[in-house]
């Protein structure tokens, strides 16, 4: 058998345990499909752990044992921190260790890949392969889907749900009728969200993800600021309901549409597709090619064994020598901005409970040149035991550009009868979608 890929750890949290466990149980299994063995050479974790069985592999607590280790041919980096810009900086740091003593580098940090391109590019050039199959979506494949397996295709878009956390919070407000607060809490109790959820809910993880997503179906920089990002906080109970009477449900979604400003936002989805019965922390990815069309790609987005699964893949395709993928090619596509996005709109306006304010809403629309294509009018929502003195008119309207919605968003708040803030969520309308 051709030499052993030996491995060196960075990190042993929940992801490089989950490594450790799958490398020593599963080794002779993955010698046979990699077509040498991958045995664990080093393990370095700044908090020792020696509950975990490491197999005999040397452990250290400094990161410059696994850089200058001349036994180690990959690095597998799986740095876990409360803080995330001392996990960047480290698994930076170890990036740059690794191309320049030549070694292989496998990542389940979306951050690293989303922010930091450049150290891509100069692995590239330095013959290094850099894998990073965990960094979206976790346990699905989907890096290799669109590089090897749709590489025939001219993608036109991809959406998916890749962050497990709001589409939990989202499951659970849509089931259960509760508030956004009450959901967040009650996923924290379960460990399904951080302490700190700010990264998952404000979609901040989620635009990482479509970066490097829309990075590898189209070529577009790897820049997290390029990315158009909203979070699920101000998603409401009554916007699920009320999606759900018009025939959506409420996701939030990444979505790369070619030409147009990679996003992470909540949408409405028709409930009979595909993507609308995701539900609970699966995530889900749906990649449009010119020549497959529709193809869908869903499983667990995180925990130990999906992450350390999409890791030990990229050992495989290392230790077959058939690399990762590769920095996309920049096709330079033209970008709209989002001011210029375009599809239909779901608005929640809190309404004073009194004649006419509907048909006020109404002409406003009907000034900007936008059609309502279905309108509810709720009862009075009781709060805190009492009937509140408005009501919710849901109005789901025609296709109309982004640009324009917000201006009538405005002018709906200055009207007399409006009572609040007006919700507004894109509806996610894709040719071709299951
Ligand atoms: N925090 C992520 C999620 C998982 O909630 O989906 C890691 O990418």
């Amino acid at each position: 058998m051709p030499a052993p890929l030996r491995v060196g750890l960075a990190g042993l949290g929940t992801v490089g345990q989950g490594v450790v466990k799958l490398l020593r149980e599963d080794a002779a299994a993955l010698a046979l499909k990699a077509g040498r063995p991958l045995p664990l050479a080093r393990v370095v974790s700044r908090t020792p752990r020696p509950q975990v069985a490491l197999g005999g592999a040397p452990f250290a607590t400094d990161l410059a044992a696994l850089i200058d280790a001349d036994d180690v041919d990959v690095i597998v980096e799986t740095i876990a921190s409360a803080d995330a810009d001392a996990a960047l900086a480290a698994a930076k740091g170890l990036l740059a260790g690794a191309i320049e003593t030549g070694k292989h580098f496998v990542t389940a940090n979306k951050a690293l890949i989303a922010r930091h391109g450049d150290a891509l590019v100069a692995a590239r050039e330095a013959g290094i392969h850099v894998g990073f199959e965990a960094a979206v979506a976790g346990g699905v494949p989907i890096i290799n889907a669109i590089a090897q397996g749709l590489a025939a295709n001219r993608i036109e878009w991809l959406a998916g749900i890749v962050n497990g956390t709001c589409n939990h919070i989202l499951t659970a407000m849509a089931r259960d009728g509760q508030g956004f607060g009450a959901a967040l809490a009650d996923a924290q109790r379960r460990g399904y969200a951080e302490a700190d959820p700010t990264f998952d809910v404000d979609g901040i993880d989620a635009a990482h993800k479509v970066a490097i997503l829309a990075h590898l179906a189209f070529g577009a920089p790897l820049a997290l600021d390029r990315v158009h990002v909203e979070g699920i906080r101000n998603i409401d109970a009554e916007d699920l309901a009320g999606a759900r009477e018009l025939g959506f449900r409420v996701k939030h979604l990444g979505i790369a549409e070619r030409g147009a400003v990679p996003r992470a936002h909540p949408c409405l989805l028709p409930e009979d597709g595909l993507m609308a019965k995701v539900d609970g922390v699966l995530n889900a990815v749906q990649v449009h090619g010119h020549a497959v069309g529709s193809t869908f790609h869903v499983g667990p987005g995180a925990g130990a064994a999906p992450t350390a699964s999409a890791i030990v893949a990229n050992l495989i395709e290392i230790a077959r020598g058939a690399p990762p993928a590769l920095p996309a090619p920049a096709e330079d596509v033209a970008t709209a901005p989002i001011g210029a996005l375009r599809c239909r709109h779901y608005l929640r306006i809190p309404a004073a409970d009194q004649p006419g304010v509907f048909a006020q809403c109404a002409e406003l629309l009907s000034r900007h040149d936008v059609s309502i294509e279905s309108a509810i009018q709720r009862g009075a929502i009781q709060r805190g035991g009492a009937a509140a003195d408005w009501v919710p008119i849901v109005i789901l309207t025609d296709a109309a550009q982004e640009a324009k919605m917000q201006t009538i968003v405005a002018a709906l708040g200055g009207l007399d009868g409006v009572a609040g803030p007006i919700q507004r969520i894109r509806v996610a309308d894709f040719a071709g979608a299951v």
